[in-house]
């Protein structure tokens, strides 16, 4: 980050005009540093959303919304998806580089090696009704983590940090396959370490007991692919809950937590799930235009899920990726006429033809295609989310992790503008 030669001059009536740097990206938008401003003026800045403010510096991700650009540490999202692994990719977050073979060897073979959940956590699925939602389960569990795992808890030692990285990285999978085992019923089924990350997944979603599961090598391949397309995306309200949390020094597994209860919404990482209840409800291409009608009516509070976003105004380019996986698994199953799919692209199309979501740059976003693509492969519904979170999870602790090292961060403290009732005194009784 440079400080530009350029300054922002800011004047206020009845003060003397005050001088501010502006700070220069590596890419993307210049930042007016106005940490002075309260101290110089005895003024707050009013930006509810975040719309005009950068949170934090960072060199994680960087996403380029005009032009559909997304990078992981400088690479671009299309070449990790078509020649990287999701382990990769966790690496790559982390540490800054992608890792060569054997950095590789021994990251996969620790991952691997904690992929078992302490016994006792195994246990606290008992207590969880068998119909709560999977994504309440895993707040619970993952925040119960910090109760099992604390002897590593000086963040300020890398060992530390690397075996609270390594640990939820690993155990993430398990967390959400038993989650998912409990609510049908089924006995939960132990990691195998022969398989890879995303194979592994299967096995305990899918697999039983009674045979042997061998896991497709193409759905294999495409549930990798969707972990790593949704692995990091920059300061978004999760991995900025992720990093609040974490500014108080509290544990990794809570503020994992805190950022799980704010991916499931149905704004954030809830839409896949809310937009293939969407496309069920709408059925049928001949109802589409009604359902554009609805989205486009200001007193109707819906929206098309799956479409729009806070930064990308030309394409997500997740979505691009994702539509493609979404064909080849079902050509793969032999669904290629899935009605669904049939459904998404012409509401698509409809909609991209559209006025209202031209002039608003509203396109679909990732979780528009990775509902159908979850579903098809046996995923259900109320799943989606927590894959999501699985996968994100990589993304929250490199945040989590680059803040704490982070020699200009502080407790994220934001200030407000009151509008409440004035001061006043309780009545006399
Ligand atoms: N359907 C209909 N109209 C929309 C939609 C939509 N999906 N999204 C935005 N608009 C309209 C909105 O009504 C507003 O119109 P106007 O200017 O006339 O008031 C305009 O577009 C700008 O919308 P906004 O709400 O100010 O935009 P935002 O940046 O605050 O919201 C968003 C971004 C993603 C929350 C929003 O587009 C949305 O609710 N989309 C549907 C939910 C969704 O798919 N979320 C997943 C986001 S991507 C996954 C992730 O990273 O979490």
């Amino acid at each position: 980050m440079m400080t530009s030669t350029r300054k922002a001059i800011l004047t206020i009536d009845g003060q003397e005009p005050i001088e501010l740097p502006i700070l220069e990206p590596v890419h993307g938008h210049d930042c007016i540093d106005i940490r002075a401003l309260a101290g110089k003026t005895g003024l707050f800045t009013y930006d509810s959303g975040f719309v005009s403010t950068a949170s934090c510096s960072s060199k994680i991700t960087y996403i380029d919304g005009e032009r559909g650009e997304l990078l992981y540490r400088g690479y671009p999202i299309e070449q990790l998806a078509a020649k990287c692994e999701f382990l990769d990719v966790a690496y790559l977050l982390k540490h800054g580089e992608l890792p060569d073979a054997g950095q590789k060897k021994t990251f996969v073979d620790i991952i691997k090696t904690h992929t078992m959940l302490h016994e006792q956590i195994v246990r606290l699925y008992q207590g969880f009704r068998r119909d709560s939602h999977p994504m309440a389960v895993m707040v619970g569990m993952v925040g119960a983590l910090s109760a099992f795992y604390h002897e590593a808890w000086d963040f300020s030692d890398e060992t530390h940090r690397n075996i609270s990285f390594n640990r939820i990285v690993a155990k993430l999978p398990t967390i959400v396959a038993m989650a998912y085992k409990y609510s049908i019923g089924e006995p939960f089924m132990y990691p195998r370490n022969d398989l890879s990350y995303a194979a592994n997944f299967m096995h305990m979603m899918f697999g039983t007991p009674c045979e042997r599961y061998e896991p497709n090598p193409v759905l294999v391949h495409a549930l990798d692919t969707i972990f790593t397309l949704h692995a990091d995306h920059e300061q978004n309200a999760s991995t900025s809950t992720v990093r609040l949390a974490g500014s108080s020094r509290a544990n990794p597994y809570a503020c994992i937590s805190a950022g799980i209860g704010c991916l499931w919404g149905p704004a954030h990482g809830g839409a896949n799930e809310a937009c293939l209840k969407m496309l069920e409800e709408i059925g049928d291409v001949s109802r589409v235009p009604e359902y554009i009608r609805r989205a486009k009516d200001k007193n109707d509070p819906f929206r098309l899920m799956g479409f729009g976003h806070r930064v990308y105004k030309n394409f997500d380019p997740r979505a691009r990726l994702m539509q493609k996986i979404c064909a080849d698994v079902l050509r793969e199953l032999e669904l290629e006429d899935d009605p669904l799919f049939k459904l998404a692209l012409e509401l698509e199309r409809i909609a991209l033809e559209d006025d209202y979501f031209v002039k608003r740059k509203l396109y679909p976003n990732v979780d528009y295609y990775s509902g159908i693509v979850q579903k098809a492969m046996g995923i259900p519904t109320s799943m989606f989310t927590c894959i999501f979170a699985l996968a994100r999870t990589v993304g929250w602790m490199a945040q989590w992790e680059e803040m704490i090292l982070d020699s200009e961060h502080k407790i994220g403290r934001p200030r407000q503008l009151y509008i409440g009732v004035p001061r006043r005194d309780v009545p006399p009784s």
